[in-house]
C-alpha cells in the first residue's frame, strides 16, 4: 500500500482487518469512502494541565490498540491542548510504526476563538487585538464575542489545527456549532455564510489540507423548527450543492446523543422531500455520515442510567459500557464520540465493541420494557 499522508479508503478498512474477530460485525461503518470503528474518542473535557494531556495521549494510543480509529478534537478544546496532545501521540505511535497516517480518521472543529495553552488575562482584548485589529476576523462577522467563519478566519484556524496536529490533512474539518449564528442572523443571511464558508472549505479539500467537511451542532439539530437556532440539514446540503455541485466534499453532521437527549433520533423535525425525519434519518437520507457526541452525559450517566435501558442490555457490566452500546445501536450512526482522557476508561468503553450493536427491533423494545 502507498503511504499517504490522510486517511485512505484501503488503510482505514485495513485497520477493520487487523481487527477481524476480535471486534463484533457491525463495529466498522462508512464515514464517507472511510471506514470508522462506531466507538470514537473524544477530547473535550479537562482541566488545562500537563497531566490531562498526558492522559489523553496514554489514552489515544490504548484506544487505537483497542479498535479505535476515529479521533475528534477542536481548536478550542483545553485551548489548543488537546489538538497538541494528539499531535504529540500520532507522532510518537507512527515513529515507533505501531500504526499509519492512513489508518485513523481525525476530526477536528473551527469556529469558537482558541485560546493557547490557557485563556488570556483579558479575554475580549485578546480577541481584540489578536482577531479584529489584525483584520483576522470583521467586526460584523464576530458573533457573540467569540465565534466566526469567514474564509479568512477558517484559512488561518486550519493552519494552526494542522501544526498543532503535526499532519499534513485533516479528515473531517466539522463548523462548530454554527447555530451560534443562525441564533442572531436572519436565515438568508446565515446560508450565505454558510455557502461562503463550504465554498472555501471546498477550495481547502482541493489543496488538501481536510479531506472531508461537516457540521457540528450543540442544538441545530434537536431543535424544532420554530427554535431561533433550528437548522435544516436540507439546506446545508442545498449550500454545499451550490458550492461545488453534485461531487460536494460536505460528508458528516456531529450532534449530541444519549438517554437524556434523543431528539437526534426521536424528533421528527428535518423535513427532506416533503418527508419529516429525525435529523440521523435525514442525514442518512442526504448521503450525510452521522457521528454522535456526548455519550455518557459528560459522565452524569455513569451513576445513574435508566433502568427501562439498562434491563434491556444485562449483559453489559458498567453503565459506561451500556451507554455507549445504546448509542452506537441507533441506525444510521457511524461513530459514538466518547470523550475520554484515562486509559483504563479507554478500555472498558471499547469492550462494547465486541459486541454486535442492538437490532433496530431490540433497540426499540427496549422502551417497550
Ligand atoms: N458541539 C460539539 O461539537 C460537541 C459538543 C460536546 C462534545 N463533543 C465531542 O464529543 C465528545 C464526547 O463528549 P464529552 O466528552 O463532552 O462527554 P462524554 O463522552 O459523555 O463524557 C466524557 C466524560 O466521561 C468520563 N468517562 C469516559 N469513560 C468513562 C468510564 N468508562 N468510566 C468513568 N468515566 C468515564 C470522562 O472522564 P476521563 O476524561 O477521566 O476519561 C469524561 O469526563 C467530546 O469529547 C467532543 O469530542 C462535541
Amino acid at each position: 500500500m502507498s503511504k499517504s499522508n490522510r486517511a485512505t479508503p484501503e488503510g482505514t478498512a485495513a485497520y477493520r482487518d487487523r481487527f477481524q474477530g476480535k471486534t463484533a460485525l457491525g463495529h466498522f461503518r462508512a464515514l464517507g469512502r472511510l471506514t470508522v470503528g462506531s466507538i470514537g474518542m473524544g477530547t473535550y473535557l479537562g482541566l488545562h494541565e500537563d497531566s490531562v494531556d498526558a492522559g489523553y495521549e496514554r489514552t489515544l494510543a490504548e484506544a487505537l490498540r483497542h479498535g479505535c480509529n476515529h479521533i475528534d478534537t477542536a481548536i478550542n478544546y483545553r485551548c489548543m491542548r488537546s489538538e497538541k496532545a494528539i499531535g504529540r501521540a500520532l507522532a510518537a505511535l507512527f515513529d515507533e510504526g505501531a500504526f499509519s497516517r492512513e489508518e485513523i480518521v481525525l476530526s477536528t472543529k473551527g469556529g469558537y476563538i482558541p485560546f493557547d495553552g490557557e485563556p488570556p488575562p483579558n479575554i475580549r482584548a485578546f480577541i481584540r487585538s489578536a482577531y479584529i485589529e489584525t483584520g483576522i476576523v470583521d467586526e460584523d462577522c464576530l458573533v457573540g464575542g467569540c465565534h466566526a467563519m469567514t474564509p479568512r478566519f477558517l484559512e488561518r484556524q486550519i493552519t494552526r489545527s494542522l501544526e498543532n496536529l503535526r499532519l499534513e490533512t485533516i479528515d473531517l474539518y466539522y463548523l462548530h456549532n454554527p447555530e451560534v449564528h443562525r441564533a442572531v442572523l436572519p436565515k438568508a443571511l446565515f446560508f450565505e455564510r454558510i455557502r461562503r464558508a463550504f465554498a472555501f472549505l471546498e477550495e481547502e479539500a482541493e489543496r488538501g489540507r481536510i479531506g472531508y467537511y461537516g457540521v457540528s451542532s450543540w442544538e441545530a439539530f434537536r431543535a424544532e423548527p420554530s427554535s431561533p437556532v433550528y437548522i435544516s440539514i436540507q439546506d446545508l446540503v442545498n449550500a454545499a450543492r451550490e458550492a461545488a455541485g453534485g461531487e460536494h466534499r460536505f460528508a458528516a453532521i456531529q450532534l449530541p446523543f444519549n438517554a437524556a437527549m434523543m431528539e437526534g433520533f426521536a424528533l421528527t423535525a428535518q423535513e427532506v422531500d416533503g418527508e419529516n425525519l429525525s435529523a440521523i434519518d435525514a442525514a442518512s437520507r442526504l448521503g450525510l455520515a452521522v457521528t454522535t457526541s456526548v455519550p455518557l452525559l459528560q459522565g452524569r450517566l455513569l451513576k445513574r442510567f435508566p433502568g427501562f435501558l439498562a434491563a434491556g442490555m444485562r449483559d453489559l457490566v458498567s453503565n459506561a459500557e451500556k451507554a455507549i452500546q445504546f448509542a452506537r445501536s441507533v441506525p444510521g450512526v457511524s461513530s459514538v464520540i466518547v470523550g475520554m482522557s484515562n486509559d483504563l476508561h479507554a478500555v472498558e468503553n471499547l469492550s462494547p465493541a465486541r459486541r454486535r450493536p442492538l437490532t433496530e427491533e431490540e433497540l426499540l423494545r427496549l422502551f417497550e420494557e
